[in-house]
């Protein structure tokens, strides 16, 4: 007998299959951990949208009539491999009214280096404070000494029957002439 009143093989084997389970149970952990950190990896995070990787940015009845840009953050769920995190910013763009039914939509990061450009309603253009590149209202380089190699990029969007704005969000590659998704 020992100290638990109970025969010492008896005990003896309870403890061999505890720790037999503890081992089964951390070598399961142990692949699954890797395996799920390389799912990650390779695909990092994914935006959720509809089936078409469009994201509802705003309702076009609450854009100027005047065609004046308005600057809205793309907010989308994000899943990993681990968590599903709603509502996160992953990026911002100007949106134009350019008819009754249709908006221009740029993504708002320089295609130069990547800063934020901002909007000047007194120069109707867009304006890069980091080194000065500026553009037209649908995108294009205005002043032809811009360091940046090409226009602001313009996504895909559409609007619904509702007014409801939808946007193909993506981001490119930065200081090339070609437009390169990344
Ligand atoms: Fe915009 Fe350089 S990052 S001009």
């Amino acid at each position: 007998m020992n100290a638990h009143g109970q025969p010492p093989d008896q005990l003896d084997r309870r403890s061999y299959l505890t720790r037999v389970a503890a081992i089964a149970v951390g070598g399961i952990i142990s692949v699954i951990a890797p395996v799920a950190g390389l799912f990650t990896f390779l695909d990092p995070l994914r935006k959720k949208a509809d089936a078409r990787g469009l994201v509802r940015i705003g309702s076009i009845h609450s854009l100027p009539h005047n065609g004046e840009p308005r600057k809205l953050p793309v907010i989308a769920e994000m899943v990993d491999a681990w968590n599903k995190t709603p509502d996160v910013p992953i990026g911002s763009v100007y949106v134009q009214k350019t008819g009754e039914n249709t908006v221009r939509v740029l993504n708002a990061v320089c295609p130069h280096l990547g800063c934020s450009v901002g909007y000047s309603a007194a120069k109707s253009g867009y304006f890069c404070p980091c080194h000065r590149s500026s553009f037209s209202l649908d995108g294009k380089i205005l002043d032809p000494r811009s360091p940046s190699p090409r226009g602001m990029d313009e996504l895909h969007a559409e609007v619904k029957a509702n007014g409801d704005v939808w946007v193909q969000f993506q981001n490119f590659r930065k200081g090339t002439a070609d437009k390169i998704p990344v």
